[in-house]
């Protein structure tokens, strides 16, 4: 199944990426995603799966495609569980800055947790200190601990952390703990990828994001080896009530990767939007478009990246690059 679909689901993100990036800094971040969103649901009506939505765009009454239960696929072949997010970093791609990226994970019936639109606090390491952190610890043990798998320092250790006020308390102990620290106005998931491989500079991501997003850096960390653990943050009652609605029996669960995408057929893929660090943007030029992606599979240990130059005009294109 994977196999199979590994390719065609990368046309997915491409799609949801290239609506995106059109509205590229128009400030209006609602409409770029709505763009991907249709570009999204348009490109999966094609794909020979079942699929049925389990991480989308909100509940069928908040959002008129991509939402949670929605079914997806051309009805034939494999039934399947999706998780999505067209864009991810919508204010990245309204002001045009880097790390924006589209996002799409496909999992056999049952392998990706149903987790509501609330917060969850995340601790996100690189496969050599996967199952040595602890997200019970403090910052300065589990940076301590880290280092220590990575062979270096902890002043050469840089954490991802979203630039909150309910992170001050985070980024004092990170501080003082001697780390460095990137702090980032949206999008969690990408730096997630960015601290499972070696390259980006990027080393841990600890705070507070969306659990739908928790689940999404959980299918990539299970296709490259690091690991996300990650526990419920609720702002309210109402909040613990609607996990519990959602099936999550103990509110205060630390969900280890596996546990937050527990399916063994499974594909992720992730289409840059705006250039970042793991993706350039999508570019547009005459005759054409170019994209950079991300297409893995867990059990066959498939990692791609996929450079596609969409032609639409050869003549227009004239001679195509190589990079
Ligand atoms: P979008 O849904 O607008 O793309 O935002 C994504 C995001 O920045 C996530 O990456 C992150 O987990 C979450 O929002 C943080 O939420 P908040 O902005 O409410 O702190």
């Amino acid at each position: 199944m994977e196999h199979n679909l590994a390719l065609d689901i990368v046309k997915v993100t491409e799609a949801a990426a290239i609506a995106a990036a059109r509205h590229m800094g128009e400030g209006d971040g609602e409409r770029a995603d709505q763009a991907a969103v249709t570009a999204m649901r348009e490109a999966l009506s094609g794909l020979a799966i079942r699929g049925r939505v389990v991480i989308g765009e909100g509940e069928r009454d908040e959002a008129p495609m991509l939402y949670i239960g929605e079914e997806v696929g051309n009805g034939d072949g494999f039934a399947v569980d999706i998780a999505v997010d067209p864009v991810e970093g919508t204010n990245l791609v309204a002001k045009g800055l880097p790390n924006a990226i589209a996002l799409l994970a496909v999992s056999e019936r049952g392998g990706i947790l149903h987790a509501p639109d609330i917060y969850m606090e995340k601790l996100i390491v690189p496969p050599q200190a996967a199952g040595k952190v602890d997200l019970r610890w403090t910052p300065e043990r589990n940076l301590q601990v880290l280092a220590h798998s990575l062979r270096r320092k902890i002043s050469e250790i840089t954490v991802v952390i979203l630039d909150r006020p309910r992170h001050a308390d985070l980024i004092a102990a990170v501080r003082r703990a001697g780390a460095r620290i990137k702090l980032i106005s949206d999008g969690d998931v990408a730096p997630a990828i960015s601290a499972a491989v070696s390259g980006p500079g990027v080393h841990a991501v600890m705070g507070i994001g969306g659990a739908p997003e928790g689940v999404l850096a959980a299918a990539a960390l299970r296709c490259l080896g690091g690991e996300i653990q990650a526990r419920f943050w609720y702002r309210n009652d109402a909040e613990r009530q609607r996990a519990r609605e959602m099936g999550i029996s103990d509110p205060d669960r630390i969900f280890r990767t596996a546990e937050l995408v527990r399916g063994t057929r499974l594909v992720f893929a992730a289409t840059g939007i705006t250039d970042g660090d793991l993706f350039r943007g999508v570019r547009f030029f005459g005759g054409g478009i170019r994209t950079h992606s991300l297409v893995m599979t867990a059990a066959q240990g498939h990692i791609r990246f996929v450079d596609t130059i969409h032609v639409h005009d050869l003549a227009q294109v004239g001679v195509v690059r190589l990079q």
